[in-house]
């Protein structure tokens, strides 16, 4: 593994599901295999286990940590070329990518979308520019489009707590006060319809219309505006909002509720109820799921860890063999 930014970085999703599992019974046999390594977390966002799963991890395999908080104390970064710098920016994203290339093995990023320009954000165009000057791997702690590290959290816990073989995963859109991104449903989506191809699991994804996620990412899913469709029989239920891609950005009154809570819960298969956190109690999701024995949020952003360790570990292999 080179880079980690989407599903299309791995060769075997089972190979890497079991191999952070393996790391997770066992999380420090590998403590010296990133010795004298340094990993730069490089955030332009928020973040609490992002931030804190990603440095454990690294800490278990060895390497040393550095974090930047660019959007707090960074200078203002320039990412357009051709333009001169007479305004707010300070550094050009050439300079400032190199220079934390020079600092670190490899960098983690974290940069949302702007939810205004849908194809500047669709073309990642920051992302492909930080891992073009910087010359060393990137993880994507989440980008404009996607989520990555979430998204093997989450096949990890599904394979983890599934109690059939394939189990039908629902992907339940839920309402918020703010305009979110759609990196993290967009992500979960490309690795369950991966997943679903090899016959892991049932994918269907439940949306009020107006909320189409861009089909790159949902191609093959089961997609209803009906939730109580989707939601009979389900055995993981992924709750999450996110704000229209087909008017990017907007946020549509919905009319009905669509707030999880264990009243819908009773037409499931008694599925498990995940989130990938921060959520916000009784508008996304119930206190009583959060609270009750449904949810596995808490067990699902413990495993954060042990998906950023198969990452940063098969990062680090390919490091030291120097390919
Ligand atoms: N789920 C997730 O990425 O959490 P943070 O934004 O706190 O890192």
């Amino acid at each position: 593994m080179k880079n980690f930014f989407s599903v299309a970085d791995v060769d075997n999703l089972s190979d890497l599901v079991e191999e952070a599992l393996a790391i997770k019974a066992n999380p420090n046999t590998e403590e010296s295999l990133g010795k004298h390594k340094v990993l730069g977390l490089v955030f332009l966002n928020p973040s609490l286990r992002t931030r804190l799963s990603t440095q454990k991890a690294a800490m278990n395999l060895g390497m040393n940590v550095m974090v930047m908080n660019m959007d707090k104390d960074g200078w203002a970064l320039e990412t357009q070329d051709g333009v001169v710098m007479n305004g707010t920016t300070v550094e050009h994203i050439r300079e400032a990518a190199a220079v934390m290339g020079e600092y670190c093995d490899i960098l983690g990023l974290r940069s949302f979308p702007s939810l205004k320009d849908r194809e500047a954000d669709y073309n990642e165009d920051l992302f492909n520019k930080f891992i073009k000057f910087c010359g060393v791997p990137v993880v994507s702690l989440e980008s404009a489009t996607r989520h990555p590290l979430q998204s093997l959290t989450d096949l990890i816990t599904i394979t983890e707590y599934k109690q059939v073989d394939r189990p039908k995963v629902v992907l339940a859109w839920a309402p918020h006060v703010k305009a979110l991104p759609q990196a993290v449903p967009n992500s979960f989506a490309e690795w369950m319809v991966k997943a679903q191809e090899q016959n892991l699991l049932d994918f269907t994804i439940a949306h009020p219309p107006g909320y189409e996620l861009a089909e790159e990412f949902t191609t093959g899913a089961t997609i209803t505006h009906d939730l109580n469709d989707a939601l009979s029989e389900a055995d993981f239920v992924y709750v999450k909002n996110w704000s229209s891609y087909k008017e990017y950005g907007e946020v549509y009154p919905v009319s009905e509720n669509w707030m999880m809570d264990n009243e819908k819960l009773k037409q499931t298969n008694d599925a498990k109820v995940m989130h990938c956190l921060p959520v916000r109690r009784d508008l996304e999701l119930s206190a009583e799921i959060l609270d009750g024995p449904n949810s596995l949020v808490i067990k699902e952003a413990s495993n954060r860890v042990w998906a950023a360790q198969v990452v940063l570990k098969r990062i680090l292999e390919r490091l030291n063999k120097n390919i």
